[in-house]
């Protein structure tokens, strides 16, 4: 049966139903192949993508940028304003015109939260949201929920937590959202200075959905299959001395998980909340979560641009 999308934009995860992420996720596992070069697409050949990145990123534009070409398709772009007309004085409205004009889609990273639906209310291609300030990161979701089914089979009936830095960091802010939609037991693991914002409580409870909170993480690893641990996000933080506070507050061992029953995600970059000695154990899952991006941006960028 053909799944019909409701949208032309990725820009929070809330847009998306729970069967939207299902098939996603269907269609991300049929181009692993294209995804790792064992076989060739032309999908999108013909089809130009546009990268309008104003904040830092490796995994996020080099995977759109392979995804693009796995397909067949191109990518242009900037990854600083630096080098744009942007550092002359021009508009980010005018600026995302020009993206209109020569690309047939547009992934946009800004630092601050609502510029990707700014900008989907003024150009007619697909928006996708690659990291609005502490707002969300709706494709980062698609790939860490990809990851969790290709680890588990299933999303439904595990515990998950979301450890780190809850407030500012947009990844878990996505991802509660869409956790939310499957049958899950979620722990939220932060000081209690970067608790999950009130906002995205108060949405899980009027839905229903019930979360722990809880600060010490030794009380949550004997319970949980996953553990999705985050960057405490320094270039949120207004006063550097409440950053120097917290940061490597929690930091995950192999001393830490050894004997437990759990992966461990991270979306990337880390710092030093996991250490290398958990690397090359089976625990770690942040690599092969880094690769999936591929596949699950195929299947987005498929979708979007076709
Ligand atoms: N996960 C992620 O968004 O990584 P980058 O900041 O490197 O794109």
């Amino acid at each position: 049966m053909v799944h019909i999308f409701n949208f032309n934009d990725i820009i929070t995860i809330k847009d998306l139903k729970r069967e939207d992420i299902d098939y996603i996720i269907d269609e991300a596992f049929k181009l692993e192949k294209v995804a790792k070069s064992e076989e060739n697409s032309d999908t999108l050949n013909g089809k130009i993508l546009g990268m309008m990145f104003f904040e830092p990123s490796t995994r996020t534009k080099l995977s759109f940028e392979t995804s693009m070409k796995r397909l067949g398709g191109e990518c242009i772009g900037f990854e600083n304003s630096i080098t744009s007309s942007v550092a002359k004085g021009e508009s980010i409205a005018d600026t995302a015109k020009m993206f209109e004009a020569y690309c047939d889609g547009l992934v946009i990273r800004h630092e601050i939260e609502g510029v990707s639906k700014f900008i989907s209310d003024i150009v007619n291609v697909p928006i996708i949201n690659a990291g609005d300030g502490a707002g969300q990161h709706p494709t980062q979701t698609l790939l860490d929920l990809y990851t969790i089914k290709k680890e588990f089979k299933k999303i439904d009936g595990l515990k998950i937590a979301l450890v780190g830095d809850l407030k500012y960091g947009r990844t878990v802010h996505s991802l509660a959202y869409a956790l939310g939609l499957y049958d899950v037991e979620m722990y939220f693991v932060s000081p209690k200075e970067l608790k999950m914002p009130n906002e995205i409580l108060h949405d899980l409870e009027k839905n229903n959905i019930s979360y722990y909170e809880e600060e010490n993480l030794k009380n949550i690893v004997d319970k949980v299959d996953v553990l999705y641990v985050t960057r405490i996000q320094k270039e949120r933080f207004g006063d550097i001395e409440e950053y120097l506070k917290i940061k490597s507050r929690y930091i995950i061992n192999k001393e830490l998980i050894n004997g437990k029953n759990l992966i461990v995600m991270h979306p990337l970059p880390r710092i030093d909340e996991i250490s290398q000695d958990v690397d090359n154990t089976k625990y770690n899952k942040y690599f092969e979560q880094a690769f999936n991006a591929v596949p699950m941006r195929m299947a987005i960028l498929k979708q979007l641009l076709k």
